[in-house]
């Protein structure tokens, strides 16, 4: 059951805190800034786990850019990939010739990312690039690796920091290894 008093209840184990993430945050974006810059990329945010990483590395990057979002589903609410990509919403504007960087929260099983970068990459963007907040490589099911990584993390179901368990803990400061106990009975 989710608690209904206080979040952390629910957390096994904190992997990154709150500042690790913030000044993690701050030197990637300093890095993809000096990429980027005189690019004017389109920087492309995959809903909804992405919203706080997004809104943090964007002002860190400190350059124009054009902001766009787009929203798909592998996993159906619940903890497994379904492996079927869904669109949702797709992004608004035309990438082709244009310096695409995609943002993301977390690359696991990384079929989501794959069958997007396919579809993506048959528009004709002048460079197509991935940076994720989260790399857990041992979930992989697919070859595919992030261009950017802000941090690896081990096996097990995370959530915090725009990451959910059925939408609740998006709005943890950290990201932490959910406790069996919340969806075990689930
Ligand atoms: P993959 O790489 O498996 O990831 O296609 C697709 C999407 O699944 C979500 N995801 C998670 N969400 N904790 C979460 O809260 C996790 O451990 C986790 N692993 C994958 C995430 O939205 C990702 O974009
Ligand atoms: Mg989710």
């Amino acid at each position: 059951m989710i608690h209904e008093t206080d979040m952390m209840q629910d957390i096994e184990t904190v992997l990154v805190t709150e500042e690790e993430i913030h000044s993690r945050i701050r030197e990637v974006g300093k890095q993809l800034g000096d990429l980027y810059r005189g690019k004017n990329p389109i920087v492309i945010g995959v809903l909804k786990g992405v919203v706080p990483f997004y809104a943090e590395m964007t002002q860190a990057m400190q350059i124009p850019m054009q902001e766009d979002f787009l929203s798909v589903s592998s996993y159906g609410g619940g903890m497994q990939s379904s492996g079927k990509l869904t669109f949702r919403k797709d992004i608004d504007q035309d990438i082709r010739g244009r310096h695409v960087l995609i943002l993301e929260d977390i690359l696991d099983t990384g079929v989501t990312l794959k069958a997007l970068l396919e579809i993506l990459r048959e528009r004709g963007p002048a460079s197509l690039k991935i940076c994720t907040l989260l790399d857990k490589p041992s979930g992989r099911k697919v070859e595919l690796d992030p261009d950017y990584t802000c941090f690896v993390i081990p096996d097990g179901f995370v959530v915090g920091y725009g990451l959910d368990y059925k939408e609740y803990y998006r709005n943890l400061p950290c990201v932490g290894i959910l406790k069996k106990s919340v969806y075990q009975d689930d």
